[in-house]
């Protein structure tokens, strides 16, 4: 089966190299025409474990094609997925002006029936709302062709995108056609057969489970946040809490560290977007409000840690490791490590930093930003006064406290990620504080 991706950037590539390496024939398609020409020999612009070796051997196998005409894509499958990005605006509502773009350029192109399938995170009512515009386009040409719109979001995380992706807790395919379901329970039969439970839901429901999902999830991180935060306030460890509360299988252990808060370029968007939806349809979402309210919070709350441990921040050299939002990505999309660091420049600190994959992305997207770019962890330690683990890369986890008590001027060591045990820390004679840590 030859299958079409519209968006080229973290889903569409995971999307399209998975389904080539399991022998569907896949072309990818992108408006950036310098990603594109990168793709085509090879070469990626995101950092993702795996995804260049699968890529490449896709394009070896000759089953994975990249290009920037929409009239080859749409021409080259009758199953089209869109992958484009969907940023929130200001006013919690979603920027649909790239997926109503995809939408428009597949209904100028089509000429025979085709199922639309979109994995783009959308408020409830985007497909039947594409669908209509695509319909209205149809009209226009004059011509009468039948499609398919379904929603199958993806619940990938970036850093272990392949797996995820191969590997799903279950599938969602939103449709309204039984054609339509049909053809999508061919392209995950791989994943079916190995027992991976699918839901079929019509449209809207399966656009909302991805919002409850994402919801849930960062929920878990601002509870967890604001129960370690009371627990620095009154001598238990949180850490231990987590543990103690995970194991309740009704709770579940899973994304209940404390931290300085969610980021990524999902999270953030997708809480305010569903904030924005129950907005307009006039319900007060207090619990999902709180949960935004809280992760703005954290980050705040990081800055006074930081400050009452390193004194007043005022030309006072600090060193963060880790720039990403999380480990395992060069995506510092809403990296609370990049909001740390804007409050302490904002604070005349010096900032120095150093990041194992994301300080080429992070140069790019912030040119202007005055901080030192170091080549590794203990450069960027060398003189400092404070050092912040903003990221838990592995490369982190095993940091020579014996060699960094020599290079730094003052031992402060704030580990917003509690990778370490304070006692190790302490032994070296630092100063150390975690998140909800004795
Ligand atoms: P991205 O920004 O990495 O990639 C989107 C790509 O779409 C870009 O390369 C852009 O140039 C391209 N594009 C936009 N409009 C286009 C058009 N009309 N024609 C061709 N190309 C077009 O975004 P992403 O992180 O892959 O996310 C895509 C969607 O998937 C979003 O809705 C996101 O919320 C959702 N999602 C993302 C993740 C993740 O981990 N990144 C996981 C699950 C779901
Ligand atoms: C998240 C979801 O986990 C995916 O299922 C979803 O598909 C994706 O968003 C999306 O819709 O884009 P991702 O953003 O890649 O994936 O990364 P996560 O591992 O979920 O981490 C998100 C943020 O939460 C990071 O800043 C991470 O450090 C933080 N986090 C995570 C915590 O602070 N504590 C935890 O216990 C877990």
């Amino acid at each position: 089966m030859n299958i079409s991706i519209i968006g080229t950037g973290y889903v569409g590539l995971v999307t399209g190299a998975c389904l080539a390496s399991q022998g569907f024939n896949v072309m990818c398609c992108d408006m950036d025409t310098d990603k594109i020409e990168k793709l085509k020999n090879g070469l990626l612009s995101i950092y993702e474990p795996g995804l260049s070796e699968l890529v490449n051997n896709c394009l070896q196998r000759d089953n994975l094609s990249f290009t920037s005409s929409i009239a080859e894509t749409v021409a080259y499958s009758d199953v089209l997925f869109i992958t484009v990005n969907t940023p929130v605006l200001e006013d919690n509502t979603c920027d649909s002006k790239y997926i109503d773009a995809a939408a428009d350029e597949i209904a100028s192109q089509i000429d025979s029936y085709k199922v639309i399938v979109n994995k783009s995170t959308v408020p409830v009512g985007t497909g039947r709302r594409i669908g209509t515009l695509i319909s209205r386009v149809l009209a226009e040409r004059g011509v009468k062709i039948t499609f398919d719109i379904v929603s199958n979001p993806e619940f990938l995380r970036e850093g272990s995108a392949i797996n995820d992706f191969l590997n799903p807790d279950r599938i969602i395919v939103g449709a309204n056609s039984t054609s339509a379901r049909q053809i999508l329970r061919k392209i995950y039969s791989f994943q079916l057969e190995k027992g991976i439970p699918l839901i079929e839901s019509n449209i809207e429901t399966a656009e909302m489970i991805k919002y409850a999902s994402n919801t849930f999830l960062a929920a878990k991180i601002s509870f967890i946040n604001e129960i370690s935060n009371i627990c620095e306030l009154c001598s238990a460890d949180a850490l231990t809490v987590a543990r103690g509360t995970g194991l309740d299988k009704r709770i579940g252990a899973e994304f209940l560290e404390p931290g300085p808060g969610f980021g990524g370029s999902c999270f953030p968007k997708d809480i305010k977007t569903l904030s924005g939806l129950a907005a307009a349809l006039s319900y007060d979402p207090i619990f999902i409000n709180s949960v935004i309210e809280v992760n703005r919070r954290q980050k705040n709350r990081m800055i006074q840690k930081i400050e009452s441990a390193a004194g007043p921040l005022d030309n006072k050299t600090i060193t963060v490791l880790g720039l990403s939002f999380k480990a395992d990505t060069d995506d510092v999309r809403e990296s609370p490590s990049e909001a740390i660091i804007r409050e302490l420049l904002e604070k005349k600190a010096i900032i120095k930093v150093y990041d194992p994959k994301a300080m080429e992305v992070m140069k790019k997207q912030n040119p202007g930003l005055r901080i030192m770019y170091c080549d590794n962890a203990y450069d960027a330690c060398l003189d400092s006064e404070c050092i912040i683990l903003a990221t838990g890369w592995n490369e982190f986890k095993k940091l020579d406290f014996k060699k960094l008590a020599k290079l730094v001027k003052k031992p402060v060591f704030m580990d917003l990620r509690n990778i370490y045990d304070p006692l190790l820390v302490r032994s070296y004679g630092f100063y150390y504080e975690g998140v909800g840590r004795i």
